[in-house]
């Protein structure tokens, strides 16, 4: 008999989350982790960590987590409002506009469960009030060192109603239509399989939901160009889309577009379900 732990994050999203192993969505919060009452499986959680993704440095689709110097640097990028500033030379990007932009659509998801993939360290932490008063968040990444980032940014006061969760974004451990928002910032252009990624934002999403998306895209500034192809050369970044291509990837995958911004080389969408979740 598994022991229930009340009140933590891991209890409020339990019977969101579906089975890695059986797919069954039949999942409770124990002690330790996860238990499958499907197949009977327990997925431990480490230091703050449930770990539902397969075994391995790279995703079935082949794209590679920030793990090692590249999350420590990334990480450390990311943590200060003041170093987050050196993308506005690199990506032509005003970095002020955008965390206000992206805080704006944050705010406006309204009713959780939310998803967020992938987390990173979640630079968008001290810029608004989403994580705080809408929820709970499932956070996730395929990266074990940036979620080990995260789990130690967010201080006692921040964790609770939120759930640090190790997956890959083509194979999310959520069940069909159980989350509200899905938010991806930054990381489209990490991802090779784009339909996929996209198919499976449309599975978790429950009828109504929404997307917010930020990617970098392939037709922006020359600087940025070329620091889109120095990322390619060790696999963290994946074959460059232009803007145009990413609306048509998510229009092709049951989404509508509300709004859409370019933002230098970045391209920020607030999307939802087209209704009946059908794809074109
Ligand atoms: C450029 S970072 C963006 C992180 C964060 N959202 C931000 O705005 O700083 C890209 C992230 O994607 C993660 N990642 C790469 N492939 C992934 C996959 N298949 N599934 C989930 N996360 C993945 C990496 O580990 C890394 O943390
Ligand atoms: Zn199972």
């Amino acid at each position: 008999m598994t022991k229930p732990i009340i009140g933590d994050a891991l209890t409020a999203v339990a019977a969101h989350l579906r089975c890695p192993r059986c797919a069954a969505a039949r999942c409770e919060a124990t002690t330790d982790g996860l238990h499958c009452r499907g197949c009977g499986e327990t997925f431990p959680r480490t230091d703050g960590v449930l770990d539902l993704a397969p075994a391995g440095d790279t995703s079935p689709s082949g794209d590679r987590p920030y793990e090692g110097s590249l999350a420590a640097v990334y990480g450390w990028m990311m943590s200060s409002p003041t170093r987050q500033r050196l993308d506005s030379w690199l990506l032509g990007l005003n970095v002020r506009q955008y965390y206000r932009e992206v805080a704006t659509l944050l705010e406006r998801l309204g009713q959780g469960p939310h998803l967020e993939v992938p987390c990173g360290n979640l630079p968008f932490l001290g810029s608004t009030s989403a994580y705080r008063d809408t929820g709970p968040w499932i956070f996730a990444d395929l990266s074990r060192a940036m979620l080990d980032q995260l789990a130690r940014r967010l201080g006692p006061g921040d964790t609770a109603g939120h759930l640090l969760l190790r997956a890959d974004v083509c194979g999310l451990p959520i069940g069909d239509g159980q989350v509200g928002g899905v938010v991806s910032l930054f990381g489209l252009h990490c991802f090779r399989d784009g339909d996929a990624v996209f198919a499976e934002w449309r599975r978790c999403l429950r009828p109504g939901g929404r997307l917010v998306l930020s990617t970098l895209t392939g037709d922006g500034p020359a600087l940025s160009r070329r620091y889109y192809r120095f990322n390619q050369r060790d696999g963290s970044f994946a074959p460059a889309r232009t803007a145009a291509e990413v609306i048509a990837l998510a229009e092709r995958n049951g989404f509508v577009i509300e709004e859409h911004r370019r933002l230098g080389s970045v391209l920020l969408v607030a999307a939802s379900l087209r209704e009946g979740g059908s794809t074109s």
